[in-house]
């Protein structure tokens, strides 16, 4: 293609020429060798852009053919590069969001979409430069609350190390539960702690939050759970993080885990759908001036404090809410419900 041949020296100025007077082809890199640039350019009428530049005494261009590298066009969004693909009503119904948990991307695909899971999964994977995307299959189900995914693009390897707040934490999304939208509500929890601290996370996971806490802090926690997947990643993240503090990983049913006299400090309780079943049990381990963070899924905080209200009672204990928010909305009107209350 055509293009501009310049002494080196001259090419930065000439260039702004060029772009000022919209005669430089932007999609083509520039090229050089040991003496000339070479500019991509629209213009064949050499003469009336040598007349131009004349006034400015700038000397004689030349034009070439030669070829040139074009810029690869990125897609500024998803939609964008789906938009030869899928029709506009398609590219519609296909919700956007998706999360990055470290190298992995998984998104949603509405079922009168998944005939072009592969071509929505390949511009997902450009667009995200992750190692593999995956697909919802199904909602997150059962007592480990995980969920059935698909490979839609990339390897077929549903383990990663996901970065957040300074902590590495390696899971599998096949086998474990783990959202990196709840990363801010785990870095306010772990602001909040003090040091020396005795804490149970009854509902630990891979360990996001008893990690980021004994990162930062030297304290003790115990991390529960009765996914034996996800507590051999928690083992895993104690070895490959610097931690302050000392971590306990137990593998079992919460109601089973014996404490004997072991009171707790801080207690949390991220099980949002069936939380309400536990609280009993941590208002019987929480030490006196105590605090729970309490999860769950809910339309208004009003049925939560009183459902709390009540095991208060019971347990002749009092509480103060100090912080009541939403930490995500799950569905339309219904929020992932964050509460903190301190025993009395
Ligand atoms: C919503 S996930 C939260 C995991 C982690 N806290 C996080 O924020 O990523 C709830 C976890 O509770 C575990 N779980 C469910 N029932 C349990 C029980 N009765 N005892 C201990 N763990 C339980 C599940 O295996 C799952 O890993």
């Amino acid at each position: 293609m055509l293009s501009i041949k310049i002494p080196l020296k001259g090419i930065n100025e000439i260039k702004n020429i060029l772009i000022k007077e919209n005669l430089m082809d932007k999609n083509y890199k520039i090229k050089t060798d040991e003496y000339y640039g070479y500019i991509p350019t629209k213009t064949q009428n050499i003469e009336e852009l040598n007349k131009k530049l004349k006034s400015k005494k700038i000397f004689k261009l030349n034009i070439e053919d030669i070829d040139f590298e074009p810029f690869r066009k990125e897609p500024r969004s998803i939609s964008e590069g789906l938009k030869d693909k899928l029709t506009n009503e398609e590219i519609k119904d296909l919700k956007t969001s998706f999360d990055i948990i470290g190298d992995l991307t998984l998104v949603e695909i509405p079922a009168k979409l998944e005939k072009h899971k592969l071509t929505i999964g390949k511009v997902v994977l450009d667009f995200t430069k992750t190692k593999s995307v995956f697909m919802k299959k199904s909602e997150i189900k059962g007592i480990t609350r995980t969920r059935e995914i698909e490979l839609i693009s990339g390897e077929d390897n549903s383990k990663t190390i996901h970065k957040e707040h300074g902590i590495k934490l390696a899971l599998d999304i096949k086998n474990v539960y783990f959202s990196p939208r709840l990363a801010t509500e785990r870095k306010r929890v772990e602001e909040e702690v003090n040091e020396g601290e005795l804490i149970l996370d009854m509902f630990t996971g891979v360990g996001p939050y008893p990690i980021l806490i004994a990162k930062n802090k030297n304290v003790e926690i115990w991390g529960v759970d009765i996914n034996k997947i996800a507590i051999d990643y928690l083992k895993e993240n104690i070895n490959i993080n610097k931690l302050k503090g000392i971590i306990h990983p137990i593998n079992n049913d919460i109601n089973e885990v014996e404490f004997k006299e072991l009171k707790f400090n801080r207690v949390i309780m991220n099980l949002p759908q069936t939380a309400y079943n536990f609280l009993d049990l941590a208002f019987s381990l929480i030490e006196y001036n105590g605090v729970i963070h309490y999860y769950e899924i809910a339309n208004s905080y009003e049925s939560i404090i009183n459902r709390i209200d009540k095991i208060a009672i019971k347990h002749d204990k009092k509480v103060e809410i100090l912080n009541k928010r939403k930490v995500k909305s799950t569905s339309p009107c219904m929020w992932h419900i964050g509460i903190d209350l301190k025993i009395k």
